[in-house]
């Protein structure tokens, strides 16, 4: 049954650019499960956009020497591009400082401020004097209460995951002045999230989630047994969207309040270029809401902006947050300041036509489960022995042989033995077994599956030897052995869509293939081309000498 989707991927922040944790956590495998549905035809929207508020951003245009403003359009730029050159096909890439969201954010903050939901209250809070400024969120580190982790942000500890209050910070330190900061009170507006506690129990606890995954139940869970406490959703900050109330001049919403709002007003802001309407995708209770994000965002989509769509009264709620562990680059964790990381224009540079090959060992790597690591080593063997040996191989010598013994013309067959017809079922049986997979989330399995399809192809071949039987003057059975081996690259022209898109362009037109609905590709309507094109090979090898300029590459970084 068709069905409405809202699939949404979290927006980075707009303070740098992306780098491969960024693609493994929340990208690929969203746009993987956008791609499939898609292709499955059902109506679905799949939105993200920059994440330019919060202390992240004024923090770098320090650094950097230039404007708040500038540090946003550089990096919503470089963003933007590195999604285009990976080809996440998001229908929509908004960003948060647009007119749009100011507009929805506000509009919600009214909504629930109306509704006396807020509670308002006056705290201490962490100052800095050199500077004359309250130390919100990330302009405040220390060590974390929970984990002794010393580099924890005032608003969450990003090695245990847990969600913290500056003044909970052992040892802070101004990240302005290096100084220690001092108390000041100041009012602010609170979700209380003690409040909520019932309805997350009923809609968490109860309700469902045995299908999420384990990760993402076994940290909700753990939090709302904990017991849940009042958090503020305002700051004392000169950069974000001001609260829209005279008694809170001077305040901005808290970045965690208006960046998950950025779904909605992405998903606005594209049905206004539509023209359709935005409210199914978010008030129809049968459109499924898929939050792709990575692990140190769980509290947000799974108790924070639930409590917030739940206390608005229109909204749906998530009906999964398949959250992803974090990706280590040759086993040390990814950091930004350490400049330990693959930046996606840089391998752009590097590796211009090999979008789909990082594609491929991120999906077949990902950190499904637990953390993973991305070693080049590893990258170069799954490019060379996978993609390049077992894929690309069967490819090209289906082409070269139809090309060969048939002009490139595929032969045609009247009638498949029991045993061919065994093969066929089975062939035929993986765009099932690859969509199950997807839909459950388990993107690994699902690309393993579609290698597998591959190496079945070249183990068909392999067997038959047809480059032998054409000698035997069997000119059936030549026909036949090329007959099935291209339909199977029919069937892997397709089902490799959601994970390699640029490989199934090529692969389409050279097979000449029009088919374009997951669900069409059966033993009954058979994906076979009449005529197939000769062109250059999908995959290229990767030498050991590009390896080693990476890892050269890498190196420097440690010094
Ligand atoms: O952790 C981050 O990079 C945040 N910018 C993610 C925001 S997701 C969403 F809620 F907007
Ligand atoms: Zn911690």
């Amino acid at each position: 049954m068709k069905k409405r989707y809202t699939i949404t991927a979290a927006l980075p922040y707009a303070n740098g650019p992306i780098h491969i944790g960024h693609l493994a956590g929340a990208y690929i495998p969203a746009d993987i499960y956008s791609r499939f549905l898609r292709l499955k035809g059902n109506d679905i929207i799949f939105v993200c956009g920059s994440d330019e508020h919060g202390a992240a951003i004024p923090i770098r245009a320090k650094k950097e020497g230039i404007s708040p403003q500038k540090i946003i359009d550089k990096y919503h730029t470089i963003i933007k591009k590195s999604f285009e050159d990976f080809g996440i096909s998001f229908d929509n890439y908004s960003r948060t400082s647009s007119k749009t969201h100011h507009k929805i954010a506000s509009e919600f903050f009214n909504d629930l401020n109306n509704k006396k939901i807020f509670l308002e209250q006056e705290s201490e809070q962490l100052y800095d004097e050199k500077e004359n400024q309250f130390l919100a969120d990330r302009y405040v580190e220390g060590e974390c209460p929970k984990c002794n982790f010393d580099g924890a942000y005032g608003d969450q500890c990003e090695s245990c995951g847990s969600s913290l209050n500056p003044t909970d910070l052992i040892n802070p330190k101004s990240k302005l002045s290096g100084n220690k900061p001092s108390l000041k009170k100041t009012k602010h507006w609170f979700l209380p999230l003690n409040k909520f506690d019932n309805f997350l129990k009923e809609w968490f606890l109860k309700e469902k989630k045995e299908d999420w995954k384990i990760n993402v139940f076994g940290q909700v869970k753990s939090w709302i047994n904990e017991g849940l406490k009042p958090r503020a959703i305002t700051r004392d900050l000169d950069w974000g969207i001001p609260v829209p109330i005279k008694e809170a001049i001077g305040k901005v919403l808290y970045v965690w309040f208006d960046a998950p709002i950025g779904y909605i007003s992405s998903t606005v802001e594209w049905a206004e270029k539509e023209k359709v309407d935005w409210k199914p995708y978010w008030q129809d209770p049968n459109t499924e809401l898929v939050h792709f994000i990575g692990k140190d965002n769980i509290v947000f989509h799974c108790i924070i902006f639930p409590s917030i769509l739940k206390a608005s009264e229109k909204y749906i709620l998530p009906t999964n947050v398949p959250a992803n562990e974090f990706l280590n680059l040759e086993g040390r964790k990814i950091s930004t300041s350490k400049n330990w990381a693959i930046w996606l224009h840089e391998y752009m540079k590097d590796f211009p036509e090999l979008q789909d090959t990082l594609r491929y060992v991120l999906t077949a790597n990902a950190p499904e489960n637990k953390d993973n690591d991305f070693t080049w080593k590893d990258f170069q063997a799954k490019n060379n022995n996978e993609l390049v040996a077992i894929f690309g191989n069967f490819i090209n010598r289906v082409v070269v042989l139809t090309q060969k013994y048939y002009e490139g013309k595929t032969p045609l067959v009247e009638t498949f033995t029991e045993k061919e017809n065994d093969l066929l079922d089975k062939v035929y049986s993986y765009p099932e077994k690859i969509g199950n997979s997807i839909e459950k989330f388990k993107f690994r399995e699902a690309i393993n599956t579609m290698i597998d399809l591959a190496r079945i192809g070249n183990k068909y071949l392999a067997d038959e030897e047809p480059w032998k039987v054409i000698k035997s003057d069997d000119s059936e059975k030549v026909k036949t052995i090329m007959n099935i081996s291209i339909q199977i690259c029919g069937i892997l022209s397709m089902v490799c869509e959601p994970f390699l898109p640029n490989t199934s362009i090529k692969l389409k037109k050279q097979f000449n293939i029009k088919n374009t609905n997951w669900d069409s590709i059966n033993k009954n309507s058979p994906v076979i081309c009449e005529e197939i094109e000769k062109s250059n090979l999908i995959f290229r090898k990767i030498e050991d000498e590009e390896i080693e300029l990476q890892l050269e590459k890498l190196n420097e970084s440690k010094k």
